[in-house]
């Protein structure tokens, strides 16, 4: 056979080799056996050289024109297949990111205390009120003494209130932030002040720490009737529509007068349940003690320090009620202690809302 007839014979089995390519794979190992290093038709036009001068000419240019077109056919298919190929890639690797993950995990949720905290705030702020906080860590100063707290008061006792080294001491109450929210700052003053609070209790009805919800608003004019109705709009809103309120006598020493509140029962009628027998709730009284309250004493306005908390010119409510028992009466709770085990079969019953 002669060079030109081979050469025409490569180019022929290439041609039909290349169009029953199945894929890339396939193409390149033809690339490889027709135009690689090793393969015969670049063999042969290193040879040309050696060939007699009147065959040079048309072997060389038939053996380059081969390999061109050899080369043109395999990168045209070439780039069919691998459009192909990427589409059936795309097609087989798709994945759904709106499926469920798996397992599924549960969000879980704010807990019990959390979640009243913030209906707590709501309420409040709805009212007009704003948020104050204060430290955890307080001064006998801020705790007790501006509070009008006298020197010998049992709640100062080691018994009462857990000090700390070098002379602070764990608040027992939010009312410290009373002064803080005062002192620097004019009045009229609306703010509530939640937070965590400290005392050297462990039992049923008692935790060594708990929270509370400090109330204060000092302004020109400000009376008893302004404490009522504030508290009236908060029962209705945490307790229900219907509810009522009822102020009795008490005495904290930073407020004068001083009063116990209480809501009407909402879980019975006056005590009394609809089958006739005594409320559990309320144990038959109709009310549910809620908080503890009063006017401002003067001098505690007068502690501040402040000629513009003068108490000739303004007078101030004061209230503190604690978040766990306005839980407690609001969803049946028994024990103290179940809001801080974090057993989840407790906790779980005030899940997503
Ligand atoms: N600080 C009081 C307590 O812890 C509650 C209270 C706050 C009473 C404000 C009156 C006014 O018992």
């Amino acid at each position: 056979m002669s060079a030109l007839d081979r050469i025409e014979a490569i180019r022929a089995a290439a041609e039909s080799a290349v169009s029953a390519a199945a894929d890339t794979a396939a193409l390149e190992d033809l690339r490889i056996a027709y135009l690689g290093r090793k393969a015969e038709l670049p063999q042969l036009l290193r040879t040309v050289a050696e060939l007699p001068p009147e065959e040079r000419s048309a072997v060389g240019s038939a053996a380059n024109a081969a390999r061109q077109a050899i080369t043109a056919l395999i990168e045209a298919r070439t780039a069919e297949l691998a459009g192909a190929e990427l589409d059936e890639r795309l097609r087989s690797d798709r994945l759904d990111v709106t499926l469920p993950a798996a397992p599924a995990c549960p969000l879980g949720h704010l807990h019990l205390i959390t979640q009243t905290w913030r209906d707590i705030e709501d309420v409040f702020l709805g009212l007009g009120f704003s948020v104050a906080e204060g430290p955890e860590s307080e001064s006998v100063e801020y705790n007790f003494d501006s509070l009008n707290f006298t020197e010998t008061h049992p709640a100062r006792a080691s018994s009462d209130t857990f000090y700390l080294e070098g002379g602070a001491l764990l608040r027992t109450h939010t009312s410290p932030v009373q002064m803080r929210s005062m002192i620097g700052s004019p009045p009229p003053i609306y703010v509530i002040a939640p937070g965590r609070v400290y005392r050297p209790d462990n039992d049923a009805t008692h935790t060594p720490q708990f929270h509370q919800v400090e109330g204060l608003a000092v302004d020109e004019g400000v009376t008893l009737a302004d404490l009522k109705g504030t508290l009236l709009a908060f029962a209705r809103a945490i307790f229900g529509g219907e509810r009522e309120v009822q102020l009795r006598p008490s005495f904290f020493p930073f407020t004068e007068p001083s009063v116990e509140v209480d809501v009407s029962c909402f879980a019975c009628s006056r005590g009394t349940l609809a089958d006739g027998s005594r409320c559990p709730l309320c144990k038959g009284s109709g009310w549910l003690e809620i908080l503890g309250a009063g006017m401002v004493d003067p001098n505690v306005l007068l502690a501040v320090g402040d000629e513009r908390y003068d108490p000739e010119r303004v007078s101030g409510f004061a209230f503190g009620m604690g978040i766990e028992r306005i839980a407690m009466l609001r969803h049946g709770i028994p024990d103290l202690r179940l809001y801080f085990d974090n057993d989840l079969r407790f906790l779980a019953q005030f899940g997503a809302r």
